[in-house]
């Protein structure tokens, strides 16, 4: 399942992790790929440990904490801290696949990459290029938001960024463990939770509300931990 989540952050926070960003001192992407990626990957990022990276993703933690389409859709158990990276012309990352675990610097803890995370920074406008493209069940799928919007896709999913070929693309990447660890499990709860609050909304008196409520409560009971 893929789902796109609007003006995550709005444009003013936009504006000031764009400014902070500006100034950083890039490192090679390289350093965090498997040896697989490392071969495609042609970017700069911010080492796991930079100050400026632990600032930006405690700020995105605690934004999506309140966001409650995001918690709708990932059920997050455990996130993974948010990295940032930099692609200038004629940098890309090819074919590749999300390693399934990854440490999370400086504890002792994982997290099993069940869900993957793009917050896009850079107005589209500003660069030319620069596709997230999924592999789907239905084809590939491209995607380039709006700056502050973000995509969720399954952390299985073969993906790359296509070639930029001009400006610059900055974005956030990091994954999610979530408490219900298959994808279809996940889209089956997040479509009866959208219908719930559909009805919830517009028909709030309709007494088998209760028993939706309940259905989608049993269904979380069987298939997630916690
Ligand atoms: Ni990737």
């Amino acid at each position: 399942m893929l789902i796109q989540l609007q003006q995550v952050l709005d444009p003013a926070a936009v504006e000031k992790f764009r400014g902070a960003l500006e100034q950083a001192d890039w490192s090679d992407g390289r350093g965090s790929a498997g040896y697989l990626s490392q071969a495609v990957k042609r970017n700069r990022q911010l080492p796991d440990d930079h100050p400026l990276a632990r600032e930006l993703g405690e700020k995105i933690i605690r934004i999506l904490d309140g966001n409650q389409q995001f918690t709708a859709a990932a059920l997050p158990a455990r996130m993974a801290p948010p990295l940032f990276n930099c692609y200038e012309k004629d940098n890309s990352y090819g074919r590749h696949v999300d390693g399934a675990i990854r440490p999370v610097f400086g504890t002792p803890h994982r997290v099993r990459t069940d869900i993957s995370a793009t917050l896009f920074l850079s107005d589209p406008d500003s660069y030319k290029g620069g596709e997230l493209v999924m592999e789907d069940t239905f084809g590939p799928v491209e995607v380039k938001l709006q700056a502050g919007d973000m995509v969720l896709y399954p952390g299985s999913s073969v993906h790359a960024v296509r070639p930029i070929t001009s400006g610059r693309r900055l974005a956030a990447f990091f994954w999610i463990q979530s408490m219900v660890r298959g994808d279809r499990q996940r889209s089956i709860l997040y479509e009866l939770d959208k219908a719930i609050q559909k009805i919830a909304t517009e028909s709030p008196e309709q007494e088998a509300l209760v028993d939706l409520a309940g259905v989608y409560h049993n269904l979380l009971r069987e298939w997630a931990d916690p």
